[in-house]
């Protein structure tokens, strides 16, 4: 069997084809153009890829960029002086700090002093929790896109055994909170799990976000699951995901590719929670299918 590949690019497209049709709507019926603004510490090559790419997106989707770049140097109190402004802006619906921060930063420190309301990536703990208790939250864009490609994959995911592994706050944890949410049966693993191939084929779902090269292997995949993987890892034969794909390709029913799969997903959700962030904040009807 040869898995059926889940194009997350096309996917990605046509959800950025919804949010701006919305976005023009938004416009034209209530003059509102909603507003993200990333900000960038130091200059990270990745990091400064990621930053360009979700300004070039969000133009595109006929919202109003704003990027500030602060050196790698800068005091914490700069940058928490900027998310200061940043939240009290009213042409500011969403608020990016890229991660990660140089090393003298308080990261829980300046992620908690994002507006909950304008934290489109949902990291603060308030939006966390919301997210953990069922209650109405940001959710962080790499599952949420996750979450979009399995429904349309499966259906309902009810009492589906689901193998998330990886345990980081960007996408484990929160992926797994989505999961539960959606009736799955989950299981978190990560790198002091005990037999992670036997764990993994029992799976129906796997999603891979370990940060390592080709990690999960064709043996460990039950016959038929979906697959996604989340990983972006730079080889020496280029980019490659958390997942052998080739010989995972013989066995699983689905699998997202490296690159094409999550990856436009995660940027194409950024718009959506934005989107959702402006009209929360105008009191306006949330578009549907853009939030859990
Ligand atoms: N660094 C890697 N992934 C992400 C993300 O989704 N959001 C932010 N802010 N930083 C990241």
């Amino acid at each position: 069997m040869t898995a059926e590949l889940i194009d997350g690019k096309a996917f990605a497209a046509a959800l950025r084809g919804r949010i701006a049709t919305a976005v023009a709507a938004l416009r034209a019926e209530h003059g509102i153009t909603p507003g993200l603004a990333v900000v960038l510490v130091g200059e990270d090559p990745a990091s400064s890829v990621y930053v360009r790419s979700k300004g070039k997106a969000t133009v595109e989707v006929g919202m109003e960029g704003f990027q500030h770049r602060l050196s790698a140097e800068a005091p914490q109190e700069e940058l928490l002086a900027l998310i200061a402004r940043l939240n009290d802006d009213p042409a500011v619906n969403g608020i990016l700090v890229q991660l990660p921060l140089p090393r003298h930063m308080d990261e829980a420190a300046v992620i908690n002093a994002i507006a909950p309301e304008k934290d489109v990536d949902g990291f603060t703990v308030l939006n966390a929790g919301r997210l953990a208790t069922g209650q109405k939250a940001m959710v962080p864009c790499t599952p949420l896109g996750c979450l979009m490609l399995l429904r349309d994959r499966l259906g309902s995911l009810a009492g589906k055994d689901a193998l998330v592994i990886g345990r980081s706050n960007i996408v484990g944890k929160p992926m797994a909170q989505l999961l539960l949410a959606d009736s799955a049966t989950v299981t978190v693993a990560h790198s002091r799990t005990r037999d992670l191939p036997d764990l993994c084929r029992r799976a129906d779902i796997v999603v891979a976000a370990v940060g390592r090269a080709r990690f999960v292997q064709g043996d460990w995949i039950k016959p038929g699951a979906t697959v996604i993987d989340v990983g972006i890892n730079r080889t020496g034969d280029g980019l490659v995901g958390d997942v052998d794909f080739d010989a995972v390709r013989e066995v699983a029913g689905a699998i997202t590719p490296v690159p094409g799969g999550v990856g436009p997903m995660t940027i194409a959700c950024l718009l959506a929670n934005t989107l959702t962030a402006t009209a929360r904040a105008n009191g306006l009807p949330e578009p549907e299918g853009l939030t859990p």
